[in-house]
């Protein structure tokens, strides 16, 4: 997809179609009138008969309306003109790319009027808007890559979109934020392919062959994936019990980015590669078991983030590391009372083989320590209780550094793609307590998102880390059920301001 800024009059460019948005009870914004005047009243004409009423989500293409960009306009309800703000104006760009690929219009020409800034926040600024509209309808326009065998529908014509107005003088920031925007919709497919793909199909060794691939795409990425004698080497004996169930061989990933200064300290993330959580010998309950193929969601958004920067190519260093493996049942499987010795030396007593993430991430964490991390941020789909604490709508945050955490609190903000930070106080640590082990994998229901995270805690001490559960936002359930893309937007954001300072 081209994404192109414009500054002049929406009526005046070129393309097959011009997409307007119009407020509830067919009011019109400023840009709207400005374009209703060049077409000679037609639309307060058409919008006056009642046909169109502006409820967010619904749109109507119309034809042959001489006058205007190809002679097409599609019309988007944009909802309560007072409520249009951000995640109005977001659903209205959902709303045209979805009608915008039901059709065979290869150029559109968008003119929705920008979101207002609610009471007491500043106006998004140009390359925000660019930014936010290419991630948007980028996420809008993502197929699932299925294997359905019947004939597909046609894929869209859609192939270049022009986004504005923009004031003169900012477009450059504009075409920067559009450049963005669009590089973050190609990583996010990457990430949601991944994710979708089933069990079967998305082993370790896949996991391994994508970072290759992103490796091989990118100079400044390498990538090794290490074999289980190797990862025995290492002494992963917490990855290595999880991995003993299954016939699947687990792989340990490294993915390098080298954008920044020599020797400068890289920013490291860690992401849980279950690529299928069966439970284990603690088998978990046949219902939605299917989902937990998307236990590999936090490997494929950091895999996404590595082959972000390199396209976005931030003056930064960044590492990827993903633990890889299946969590399965098995004669050989890790039993419930078990004790296993992570690479740090800690022995766990393993209650439970559903709390399989915190061990794999365990010996993960511990090997970043090597890279002197500026910044150790781990993301896994760890637990169902993050899911009952925030829902489907915020990432758990949890961290021993809190500017690090209100760091990536407010890219989430500034990238509608929200993250909460709970407490992480010395009380839910003590939780973790084995009569037989330095510490157990779980404690109890109680506050079951926070001593998973500090059981990572255990393992990070002395570094600035953070930990972000993307259990309850990483996929959908239910009809639309797939990988939503999350967290990759909030990192995104987070990696760019790290690269480039304000943005
Ligand atoms: N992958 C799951 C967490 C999960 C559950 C993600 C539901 C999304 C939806 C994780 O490995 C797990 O099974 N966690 C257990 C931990 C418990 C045994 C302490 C859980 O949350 O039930
Ligand atoms: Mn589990
Ligand atoms: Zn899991």
């Amino acid at each position: 997809m081209m994404y192109e800024a414009y500054s002049g009059k929406p009526w005046s460019e070129r393309g097959e179609c011009l997409v307007i948005g119009v407020h509830d009870s067919a009011k019109l914004g400023p840009t709207a009138q400005a374009i209703d005047r060049a077409l000679r009243g037609r639309l307060a004409a058409l919008l006056k008969r009642g046909d169109f009423a502006g409820r967010a989500g619904e749109s109507m293409l119309l034809a042959e309306l001489p006058g205007s960009v190809g002679k097409r306009v599609l019309l988007i309800g944009t909802g309560t003109e007072s409520q249009y703000q951000r995640r109005a104006w977001k659903r209205a760009l959902t709303t045209a790319a979805a009608a915008l690929a039901r059709t065979r219009i290869r150029t559109a020409v968008l003119a929705l009027e920008q979101p207002r800034a609610p009471a007491g926040k500043p106006e998004l600024d140009e390359y925000t808007v660019a930014r936010s509209s290419a991630e948007a309808i980028g996420a809008a326009l993502y197929r699932i890559n299925d294997l359905k065998t019947a004939r597909r529908p046609r894929l869209p014509a859609l192939s270049r979109i022009r986004i504005g107005p923009f004031s003169a003088g900012q477009r450059a920031q504009a075409r920067r934020g559009l450049e963005d925007g669009a590089a973050i919709g190609a990583s996010a497919s990457l990430l949601r392919n991944l994710a979708n793909l089933p069990g079967n199909r998305c082993t370790p060794r896949h996991l391994a062959a994508t970072a290759a691939q992103v490796a091989g795409a990118h100079r400044r990425v390498r990538t090794r994936a290490l074999n289980e004698a190797q990862i025995r080497r290492l002494k992963m004996g917490c990855l290595l019990a999880v991995t003993r169930g299954s016939a699947e061989p687990p792989r340990f990933i490294i993915l390098e980015y080298r954008g920044g200064r020599r020797g400068a300290a890289p920013i490291v993330l860690v992401g849980k590669g279950v690529t299928f959580d069966s439970g284990g010998i603690s088998l978990k309950d046949p219902a939605a078991m299917d989902e937990m193929k998307f236990d590999m969601c936090g490997a494929a958004t950091v895999i996404a983030a590595v082959d972000l920067a390199a396209r976005l190519q931030l003056r930064i260093n960044l590492v990827a590391l993903v633990p890889a493996c299946e969590n399965m049942p098995g004669g050989r499987a890790i039993k419930p009372g078990d004790i296993v010795a992570s690479a740090d030396g800690q022995t766990v007593e393993i209650l439970n083989t559903d709390a399989e993430g915190r061990l794999i991430l365990c010996d993960a964490l511990h090997y970043a320590r090597r890279y002197h991390p500026a910044a150790l941020i781990d993301i896994a789909t760890l637990t169902g209780a993050c899911v009952i604490a925030l829902g489907a709508h915020h990432t758990g945050i949890m961290a021993n550094d809190d500017a690090l955490a209100q760091e990536l609190v407010a890219a989430g903000q500034r990238a509608d793609d929200r993250a909460w930070q709970l407490p992480l106080t010395e009380e839910y640590a003590e939780q973790l307590k084995s009569n037989f082990a330095d510490l157990a994998n779980v404690a109890g229901r109680d506050g079951g998102a926070i001593t998973a995270g500090a059981f990572l805690g255990k393992f990070t001490k002395g570094l600035k880390w953070a930990h972000l559960d993307i259990a309850g936002t990483a996929w959908l359930s239910g009809a639309s059920k797939g990988a939503t893309g999350r967290p990759l937007g909030l990192l995104a954001d987070f990696l760019i301001r790290r690269a480039r300072g304000q943005d």
